[in-house]
C-alpha cells in the first residue's frame, strides 16, 4: 500500500512535484515558489500547453530545473464545484501518471485538510496492483511509486482526516485481493481461512462446514456445492463497535468461488471470468475489514455463502427439488442459476439469527443486469424506500452508482413450479427481476436490498481510482451508508 505522509509546506529538494490547480485560480504559494526556483519554467510550460486546470486534465513537465524530475499539474475544475470525488479522481490521476516516480510531493497548500486526505485516498486506491503471480517481471518494469507526501500547513488535521480512509482502502484491498485470486487457489475453504485471518482486526469470525449446514437444513446451498470436491463453507463475521445489545446491520454475499454453470454448463468462451463470481462475498469481507479497521461505532454482521458450482457425477441435476433452510422447496430447472440458491439459505439464516436492522445482499447474480444497465450502475432491488434512498445517496457520494429496479408480485408467475413451491429460473424476460423476486421469499419481510453487481465487480479498463480488474464495488458505498446513518451519533 502506498505510504502516505503529511508535512509542512516547503519545497522538496528533488523528485516529482504535483501541483493541483483549480480552473482559473492563481498558483498556490508552493507552486509559485517552485516556479521561481525553476526560473519560470513551470508557468511557461503550463501556458504553452494551454493548461487551465480543467477537471481530469493533467500536464507533465519533464525536468524543469531545481532538481525536479517532473512537475505534474493536475486539474481540479471550477473552484465552485469542489467535491470529494474530484479530489479523489485527481489523486488517482497522479498515481497513474507518476507510477514510475518513487517519491511524490504534492503542493497541497491551497487544499483543506479533508481535500488533501481525499487526494491521498484516490492515489492509494489507484496504486493498487495484484502481482503476486508475476515471477518474471523485471524490477524496472514494476511501478516504483512508494510514497506520497502532501505538503500542507494543517498537516496533523489532514493526517487525522486520512486515518479512517487508510483503513477503508485496506478493506477495499482485502476485496480486490480475494476477487483477483485464481479459482484453484481461492476455493471455499481457503476463502474461509482468509476470513479467519481478519480476526486480528477485532472481528469475530465463525466458519461452518457442510456437516453443520446439513444439520441446519441448508438444502439449497448444499445442492449447489454437491458437485464439487471443494466443500462448502458459510462464514459469519461480526463487528461489535456499537451499543451493547443494539440490533446489527447485516450484509450478505454470494461467494461462488467458480461458476461453471454445473450440469447446465456455461459455454467455454469467457468462462474464466467466473472466478469472480464470489465478488459479493469478497465485498462483504472487505467491508467488514474496513468497519473493524476504522473502529466504526456500529454493530454489523457479514455472512457469506461459499461454494463451487461444478458438474460431476454427484452434481445436482435440472429437475432436482431441494428443501431450503426456510422449509420452502425449490425445483432446480437450471443449475447455472445457483447464486439465488446459495443466498436463499444465508438470507434466511441471517434474519432468523440476528434480527438485523436491515439486510443488504451483494451478488454477481445475473447476466441480465449487464444487459439492462451495462457497466455504469449496479441494479438495486429493495422492499424498503428509506433503505433504497440511503443506498442511492451513498452510491452517488462515493461514485459507486446504483439504479433501482422494480420488485412486483406480478413477476411471481414466472417462478411458479408444477412440483415445488417455486422454481429457480423465470425465463429471459426480466431475468434480474425474477431473481430478486426469488430472493425476496427468503427475507421474511425484513428491510432488505439486493445489489446485483454482475456488471460492476470487474472492469476491463482503468478508471480514475480503480485499476482494471477487481473493483471492490460496494465496499466504499456500504461503508458510507453505515457512516452516514447507522453509527452511534450519525444521522439516525
Ligand atoms: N454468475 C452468473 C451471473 C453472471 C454472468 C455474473 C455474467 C457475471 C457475469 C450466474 O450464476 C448465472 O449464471 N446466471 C444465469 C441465470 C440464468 C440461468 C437464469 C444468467 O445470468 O445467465
Ligand atoms: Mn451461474
Ligand atoms: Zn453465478
Amino acid at each position: 500500500m502506498l505510504d502516505i505522509a503529511f508535512a509542512a509546506p516547503s519545497l522538496p529538494p528533488k523528485g516529482a512535484l504535483v501541483l493541483p490547480l483549480h480552473e482559473g485560480a492563481a498558483l498556490s504559494g508552493l507552486a509559485q515558489a517552485a516556479d521561481q526556483a525553476t526560473d519560470g519554467a513551470i508557468a511557461r510550460a503550463l501556458a504553452a500547453a494551454e493548461f487551465k486546470g480543467a477537471k481530469g486534465k493533467t500536464c507533465t513537465i519533464l525536468a524543469p530545473g531545481a532538481g525536479f524530475s517532473r512537475v505534474l499539474a493536475v486539474g481540479l475544475g471550477k473552484p465552485a464545484d469542489r467535491t470529494t470525488r474530484r479530489l479523489e479522481d485527481a489523486g488517482g490521476a497522479v498515481a497513474a501518471a507518476l507510477a514510475r516516480e518513487p517519491e511524490i510531493h504534492v503542493a497541497a497548500d491551497a487544499l483543506t485538510p479533508a481535500e488533501a486526505a481525499s487526494l491521498a485516498h484516490g492515489a492509494t486506491l489507484r496504486a493498487y496492483r495484484f502481482d503476486k503471480y508475476r515471477t518474471k517481471e523485471k524490477p524496472e518494469d514494476k511501478p516504483r511509486l512508494a510514497r506520497l507526501t502532501l505538503l500542507i500547513a494543517e498537516a496533523p488535521a489532514a493526517e487525522a482526516a486520512y486515518a479512517p480512509l487508510r483503513r477503508l482502502a485496506e478493506g477495499v484491498f482485502v476485496t480486490r485481493d480475494l476477487v483477483s485470486e485464481p479459482p484453484n487457489i481461492l476455493n471455499p475453504a481457503e476463502f474461509a481461512e482468509r476470513c479467519r485471518g481478519l480476526a486480528a482486526l477485532g472481528l469475530e469470525v465463525e466458519v461452518m462446514g457442510p456437516a453443520e449446514m446439513h444439520t441446519l437444513g441448508f438444502g439449497a446451498l448444499l445442492g449447489v456445492a454437491q458437485g464439487s470436491v471443494n466443500e462448502a463453507r458459510m462464514v459469519v463475521m461480526r463487528w461489535n463497535g456499537g451499543a451493547a445489545g443494539a440490533k446489527p446491520v447485516a450484509f450478505i454475499g454470494k461467494g461462488v468461488t467458480f461458476d461453471t454453470g454445473g450440469i447446465s454448463i456455461k459455454p467455454a468462451g469467457g468462462m474464466e471470468d467466473m472466478k469472480w463470481d464470489m465478488a459479493g462475498a469478497g465485498t462483504v469481507t472487505g467491508l467488514m475489514a474496513a468497519l473493524a479497521g476504522r473502529a466504526a461505532k456500529v454493530n454489523a454482521v457479514g455472512l457469506i455463502g461459499l461454494v463451487e458450482n461444478m458438474p460431476s457425477g454427484n452434481a445436482q441435476r435440472p429437475g432436482d427439488v431441494v428443501t431450503s433452510y426456510s422449509g420452502q422447496t425449490i425445483e432446480v430447472i437450471n443449475t447455472d442459476a445457483e447464486g439465488r440458491l446459495v443466498l436463499a439459505d444465508v438470507l434466511w439464516y441471517c434474519q432468523k439469527n440476528f434480527d438485523p436492522v436491515f439486510m443488504v445482499d451483494l451478488a454477481t447474480l445475473t447476466g441480465a443486469i449487464i444487459i439492462a444497465l451495462g457497466h455504469e450502475h449496479a441494479g438495486m432491488f429493495a422492499n424498503n424506500d428509506e433503505l433504497a434512498g440511503r443506498l442511492d445517496a451513498a452510491g452517488r457520494a462515493v461514485g459507486e452508482k446504483l439504479w433501482r429496479m422494480p420488485l412486483a408480485e406480478a413477476y411471481d408467475d414466472q417462478i411458479k413450479s408444477a412440483i415445488a413451491d417455486m422454481k429457480n429460473v423465470g425465463g429471459r424476460p426480466g431475468g434480474s427481476i425474477t431473481a430478486a423476486q426469488f430472493l425476496q421469499r427468503f427475507v421474511n419481510g425484513k428491510p432488505w436490498a439486493h445489489l446485483d453487481i454482475a456488471g460492476m465487480a470487474w472492469s476491463s479498463k482503468d478508471a480514475a481510482c480503480t485499476p482494471k480488474g477487481a473493483t471492490a464495488f460496494g465496499v466504499r458505498l456500504l461503508d458510507r451508508l453505515v457512516a452516514d446513518h447507522y453509527e452511534t451519533g450519525a444521522g439516525q
